[in-house]
């Protein structure tokens, strides 16, 4: 049900919708989705053909830029990301400042601000400055955050960072960067580099999400790229948004200890005494078509490499219950990405506390077309939104020794 009501403030009428569940924030280009009939189309194509067709980058390209590149452009852009990948060796240290448990996400979240100091020319803060920078600085961060990220898994670990290799893919170099050991380079195979490539372009946008709303919040005021970006990773952290991923893996891992088939589970969310994670989205009141795709392409992976998890046998299992109980069926709650996300990225080897770090890297195309889009805005206005008081009335101050 739509809450949308116009209260009486003590300034004048102000219209609200308590999180935002029916404004526009703005006007954009990039990202289509109709919730109603699970469609998402970034400029125009379809999510299915893209997952079907397309590569990652060529995705981030085709968000950032609004055209599916040409050869030229293509080659020309993946070679900025493959010749940025090497971080300043200023940036090491700050790893050593981190404790040895810091969470990988406020490692990213920091260090991609961070990067900004390091090329200053890219991070003026001057949106004009910073906009005729743009085709530099879109691929060198979809660059290091790939490396940053490899790093923050070595740093927990206690290994030694890894070099990039540039005769890999986008998604191999990634967990090149994990898990080679010095003398034994980790080439991922076909399968488990495409599974990857596909959970990164899944997540590469998706309209004014938590994550996508900050970026577009900070941006407003004029801050540069990375700065826009990092305050998105911190957004992105929560377990209502891109925590879910690894919520959904502790939450299966769970019912799966308590010898649940997931039935005591169900009745337990419709006693809110618990939330199915990985159920239910703000928009899509059908289905989620990334969480098809993905759904799909779990049970092939797992084919492919041999496996059985019986992760797997239990989600399908909630999903069975769920789709066919009212509780779901009334609140229209159906499997959000995250649902499969998870079983996915375990069964490629990627740890739990790596999840939404990932998702960071998918999403981060669609936080520079936001940002980009928000940089060009000829007549922008910073964004500001208005609130209901619910506060004391005037009152006088009372004197510290009289209280
Ligand atoms: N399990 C059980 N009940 C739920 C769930 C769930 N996962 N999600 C919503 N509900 C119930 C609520 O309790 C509420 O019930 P009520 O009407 O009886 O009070 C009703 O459904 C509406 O829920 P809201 O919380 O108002 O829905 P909202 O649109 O605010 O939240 C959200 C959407 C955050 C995704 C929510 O469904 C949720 O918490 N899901 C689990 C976390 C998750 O998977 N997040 C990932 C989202 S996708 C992404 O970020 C990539």
């Amino acid at each position: 049900a739509i809450d949308t009501r116009t209260l009486r403030a003590e300034t004048g009428y102000i219209t609200f919708d308590e999180g935002y569940g029916n404004t526009g924030s703005c006007k954009s280009e990039i990202t289509f989705i109709d919730g109603e009939k699970g469609i998402l189309r970034h400029r125009g194509y379809r999510i299915e053909d893209l997952a079907e067709k397309a590569r990652f980058l060529e995705t981030a390209y085709l968000i950032i830029y609004g055209e599916l590149p040409s050869g030229d452009d293509y080659e020309a852009f993946r070679g900025r990301v493959h010749r940025n990948t090497a971080i300043h060796v200023g940036m090491e240290s700050h790893f050593d400042g981190f404790p040895l448990d810091a969470h990988p996400m406020a490692i990213l979240s920091s260090l991609l601000n961070s990067l900004g100091c390091y090329y200053p020319n890219l991070a003026s803060n001057d949106r004009e400055q910073d906009l005729e920078h743009f085709d530099e600085a879109a691929p060198l961060a979809i660059s290091k955050v790939r490396t940053l990220a490899a790093m923050a898994y070595r740093m927990k670990v206690g290994k030694p960072f890894v070099y990039p290799d540039h005769k890999l893919l986008y998604s191999q170099n990634l967990l090149h960067m994990m898990f080679s050991e010095p003398y034994e380079q980790y080439v991922a195979s076909e399968t488990v580099a495409h599974a990857l490539d596909l959970f990164l372009l899944l997540h590469a946008d998706h309209e004014q999400n938590c994550s996508t709303s900050t970026v577009r919040m900070v941006a407003s005021g004029g801050a540069n790229l990375f700065a826009s970006v990092s305050a998105g990773v911190s957004a992105l952290w929560g377990p209502l948004h891109g925590g879910a991923n690894m919520a959904v893996i502790r939450m299966l891992e769970a019912i799966h200890k308590d010898g649940d088939d997931g039935s005591r589970f169900i009745e337990a969310a419709k006693r809110k005494e618990a939330r199915l994670m990985g159920f239910g989205h703000r928009v899509y009141r059908n289905f989620d078509p990334r969480a098809k795709i993905l759904g799909k392409a779990c049970t092939r992976v797992l084919d492919e490499m041999g496996k059985s998890d019986p992760l797997l046998d239990i989600a399908r299992r909630l999903e069975q219950a769920a789709l066919e109980d009212s509780y779901f069926i009334d609140r229209k709650l159906y499997p959000n990405v995250d649902f499969y996300s998870g079983i996915l990225l375990k069964a490629i080897g990627i740890p739990v506390e790596m999840f939404t770090v990932l998702f960071a890297i998918g999403r981060l195309p669609g936080w520079l077309a936001n940002w980009r889009e928000i940089a060009s805005e000829k007549d922008g206005r910073i964004h500001r939104p208005r609130q209901i008081y619910t506060g004391p009335a005037e009152r006088d101050y009372i004197p510290l020794r009289t209280r």
